[in-house]
């Protein structure tokens, strides 16, 4: 479908965004569907997040996904914020209603909607999160939902961990942890049925860097899940296999947001496998130049 005066513009703000495969993913959708729609990917950075918020109504765009810095810092310009976002602190779809602006996250649905098609269900479960940034703010938010028995959040800056684990223990009743890096993992996950890698440690290009936890601090019990899809197998994810765990990559969360923020936008079912199908292929490489 070419593009028109009546095409429907949607867009993906953040800094950065020429990797992203968000724009792949929502145009294979639109033509699927044959909707009069197109996404594209705008560079904002956050000291640009006012006029950037603006330039939604004024070019009445559609909607947009916030990524990377923005999710956080988009709240105090939105109009209306649903409840799940609000409590997580951060927004990655806005809609845009006859110029009313409003605010939703899609992370967390999106990432329990991945672990369910993995088979696993988190009610009465132990989870073990390392980071304390958005990602692992909308993963615990989304566990906490689902009735978890109890959530140990682990990060670089033990501040964050805590304030995490403090907004948790404000909106749920159940048990929370917070520790650094250096705290004993090993006992915490002796306990653990999942494992979330909630930062960025062995993403592209810094794959080859440590993970985080070894295979030997491992056990068979637990699901393994790297919110990071590229590599498809992190270092992580490999230490998993070796240790006889379940695993899985990030694909499927970055799927879901994207299939939910979708339907929000569109009122239609969004079609799931086609999007998994076109971010794998430019994961893969399959459609780059070489
Ligand atoms: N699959 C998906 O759809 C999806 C969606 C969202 C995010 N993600 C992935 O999730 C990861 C986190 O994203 P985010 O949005 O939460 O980022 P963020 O808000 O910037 O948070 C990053 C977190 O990782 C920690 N961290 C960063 N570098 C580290 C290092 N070298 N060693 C130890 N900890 C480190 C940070 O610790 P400090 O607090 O100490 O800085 C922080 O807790 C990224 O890899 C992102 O690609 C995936």
């Amino acid at each position: 479908m070419g593009i028109s005066g009546l095409t429907k513009v949607y867009g993906l703000f953040g800094d950065p965004v020429e990797h992203s495969l968000s724009p792949i993913m929502h145009n294979t959708a639109f033509q699927a569907l044959g909707l009069d729609c197109v996404y594209l990917p705008f560079l904002v950075k956050s000291k640009d997040i006012a006029s950037a918020v603006q330039a939604v109504r004024a070019l009445h765009l559609a909607g947009v996904n916030l990524t990377i810095p923005l999710k956080e810092c988009v709240l105090p310009y939105l109009d209306e914020v649903e409840k799940e976002a609000e409590l997580i602190g951060a927004v990655n779809t806005m809609i845009n209603r006859d110029g009313r602006l409003c605010g939703y996250n899609t992370d967390a649905p999106g990432f329990l909607a991945a672990l369910k098609a993995a088979g696993f269900n988190p009610s009465g479960k132990n989870a073990v999160i390392l980071g304390a940034g958005g990602a692992a703010r909308a993963v615990s938010f989304a566990l906490a939902q689902e009735g978890v028995r109890g959530i140990h959040i682990f990060n670089r800056s033990v501040e964050k961990a805590e304030k995490l684990a403090a907004d948790l223990n404000a909106a749920y009743q159940f048990p929370t942890t917070a520790g650094d890096l250096s705290s004993d993992l090993a006992a915490a996950l002796k306990g653990a049925e999942l494992l979330v890698n909630a930062t960025p440690v062995g993403m592209y290009p810094n794959h080859n860097a440590e993970p985080l936890l070894t295979r030997n601090q491992l056990h068979q019990g637990l699901l393994v899940c790297d919110l990071i899809y590229n590599p498809l197998q992190t270092r992580l994810l490999k230490e998993a296999e070796a240790a006889g765990c379940r695993f899985l990559n990030g694909v499927g969360m970055l799927v879901w947001q994207g299939a939910l923020a979708f339907q929000l936008w569109t009122g239609e079912k969004a079609p799931a496998a086609l999007m998994e199908e076109a971010v794998l292929k430019a994961l893969k490489g399959e459609d780059k130049d070489g």
